[in-house]
């Protein structure tokens, strides 16, 4: 990684302050003096700051119970951000695995790993997102088998992925899909002539919701290597 990111991620120092301390001599990496804020080091280089090792701190894995009106910025934008519920340091260093719509509430995945976060996000990997999905028309008998085959979203090359469709009653269903395209869930039941009211994620891969909202937890180093 960048060396003032390795610095960011084993002080309290902030971005700005990071390439201060490297660009005024103050940085060592394995005994030599660097200057260059981009200089690439290796989790086991001996990265001292004014003389001290620094040691980088363990990645972070939360799940989050987004509620309704809240954006998974992390600053502040036309609704607040979701970390703002998030009661512990540094989360300029976090970021969401798979956003949802402001409108959206549910299981929000966040960390500051970003090779576990692809495992989440990229649909090569198959990780099943489950939505629990309410209806503004009662849904037609025919839909099930149209999201197993895949819908065809406007503007995109190619249909959808094989989707699981479970019927709750006749407005309210669960949909569980591998991928995440701008607004996805909207977008499928508008391809089949529905409109979706409200959308709530309530589980990631093995991971099923279990937070009040407005509220987090750690995840267990079960639930993390489940990712892996
Ligand atoms: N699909 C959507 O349309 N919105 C979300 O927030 C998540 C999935």
């Amino acid at each position: 990684m960048r060396l003032d990111k390795f610095i960011c991620k084993s002080t309290e120092l902030t971005k700005p302050q990071a390439i201060a301390m490297i660009e005024g001599g103050k940085v060592n990496v394995n005994r030599d003096a660097v200057t260059i804020v981009s200089t690439q080091v290796h989790e086991n280089n001996q990265v001292t700051l004014n003389g001290s090792l620094l040691t980088l701190r363990a990645f972070r894995y939360l799940i989050i119970n987004k509620p309704s009106n809240t954006i998974c910025s992390n600053i502040d934008e036309a609704y607040p951000s979701l970390f703002n519920c998030i009661t512990e340091g540094n989360n300029a260093e976090l970021h969401v695995a798979g956003r949802l719509d402001a409108d959206t509430t549910g299981l929000v995945l966040i960390t500051d790993d970003g090779r576990w976060s692809y495992n989440i996000i990229t649909p090569s990997k198959q990780c099943e997102k489950v939505y629990r999905v309410g209806l503004r028309k009662p849904i037609t008998e025919d839909a099930v088998e149209k999201f197993a085959v895949g819908v065809q979203l406007q503007g995109e090359p190619q249909l959808t992925r094989p989707a699981k469709l479970d019927i709750i009653s006749s407005q309210e269903v669960l949909l569980t899909i591998t991928e995440g395209k701008f607004h996805q869930v909207k977008r499928m039941f508008s391809a089949i002539g529905n409109k979706v009211v409200s959308l709530h994620r309530e589980q990631i891969g093995a991971i099923k919701l279990d937070v009040n909202e407005g509220e987090w937890r750690y995840l267990t180093e079960e639930e993390v290597n489940s990712f892996r």
